[in-house]
């Protein structure tokens, strides 16, 4: 009886560590403990790189002066953008990479505008954003000076929008058997082709080239398993506030959801940060002045209302 009933404790213990606060912990991703430390000796090129530059995992991970493996590609970088300062303003490319495009765990940030940008680092600033992916955000919004912060801006502004399909959207009943690694990231399981079901309040974003993601390759975009119909059924909540559960998302975010103003962009963007932002705003992680407008957005909304939503926005042409 005891060991049935501790049995059953045990059964149980993943699922409320997982659902505490929200059935959306799969959206903030952390790191593993103990994964094995990097050869400090081994050195890697990303794909199709010219630069000629084979580096060690620690300058890959260098805070002040990662890769930027295609500097042909985006406008001159400012300082802070590059190589940032020391202590605590770390170079915005290293997390958001030299085209904006950023990582599951960071964000996009490529064609906002230099308005909202400097606004948002004002709101990390100020405790209006507070997830568990929000600390090192934090820690430069204090730091960052004024002119820092306006030459960022007007950079990743300057990328109109971002210039491959990052995002790409696979539909379906099932997603390649994957795991969390490094940097929170999610890696397919290689030697296998298993699969995992796909719940339907739940989405994997997966690294579309392992290898290129941990490089901060700015080639090495992403896949999302999002669940079978959830496009549909994001569609029609986003182009008709289904029935007044929410509000039409065109009437700010712009007709083909690439920002009006400065609100900002949505289409193609990723589904982790997208839905990360919802369930902030939802819960007043996320606050501040222009949050306002988006809370009738939310309001009423369900996890699965919120998968849906964003898989539909990822899945627009940027
Ligand atoms: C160590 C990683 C890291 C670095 C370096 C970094 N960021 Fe971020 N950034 C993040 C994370 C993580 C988030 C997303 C937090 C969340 O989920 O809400 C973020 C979010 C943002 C956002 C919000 C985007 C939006 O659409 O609201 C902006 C703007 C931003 N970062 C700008 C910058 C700038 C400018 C720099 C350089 C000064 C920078 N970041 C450097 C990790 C980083
Ligand atoms: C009444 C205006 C309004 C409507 C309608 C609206 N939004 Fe927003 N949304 C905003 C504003 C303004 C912001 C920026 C808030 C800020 O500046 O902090 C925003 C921000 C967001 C963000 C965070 C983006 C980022 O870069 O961090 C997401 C995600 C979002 N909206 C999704 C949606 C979706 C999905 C819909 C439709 C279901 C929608 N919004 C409808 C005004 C609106």
């Amino acid at each position: 009886m005891k060991k049935l009933l501790l049995a059953s404790i045990a059964a149980l213990l993943p699922a409320i560590a997982f659902g505490a606060e929200s059935g959306l912990q799969w959206a903030y991703p952390v790191a593993p403990q103990g994964l094995p430390r990097p050869d400090p000796v081994k050195t890697f090129q990303a794909k199709g790189t010219k630069t000629g530059m084979t580096l060690t995992m620690a300058q890959i991970n260098n805070n002040f002066g990662p890769p930027d493996w295609f500097p042909d590609e985006h406008p001159p970088m400012p300082a802070t953008v590059k190589n940032g300062r020391a202590p605590h303003v770390r170079a915005c490319m290293l997390c958001h990479l030299p085209n904006g495009n950023g990582h599951p765990e960071s964000a996009s940030v490529s064609g906002l505008t230099a308005n909202y940008i400097i606004e948002q680092m004002h709101e990390f600033r100020d405790g209006d954003r507070t997830n568990n992916r929000a600390p090192v955000m934090i820690e430069m919004a204090k730091d960052i000076s004024d002119a820092e912060l306006n030459e960022a801006a007007q950079y990743f502004a300057s990328i109109p929008r971002q210039q491959q399909q990052w995002i790409k959207i696979v539909e379906g009943k099932t997603a390649p058997k994957n795991h969390v690694g490094n940097g929170g990231m999610r890696f397919r399981d290689e030697d296998t082709t298993e699969t995992v079901p796909i719940p339907a309040n739940m989405i994997y974003e997966v690294a579309s080239d392992s290898q290129g993601a941990e490089l901060r390759d700015q080639h090495a975009g992403f896949i999302d398993y999002v669940p079978e119909g959830s496009i549909r059924k994001g569609e029609m909540l986003a182009t008709t506030g289904g029935n007044g559960k929410t509000i039409q998302c065109s009437v700010c975010h712009g007709a083909d959801y690439r920002g009006l103003g400065d609100v900002p962009r949505l289409a193609g963007r990723g589904a982790y940060y997208l839905i990360r932002q919802l369930n902030d705003i939802k819960s007043g992680a996320r606050k501040g002045n222009s949050v306002a407008l988006m809370k009738a957005v939310v309001q009423n909304l369900s996890d699965e209302d919120m998968v849906n939503l964003v898989a539909y926005m990822s899945s627009r042409n940027p």
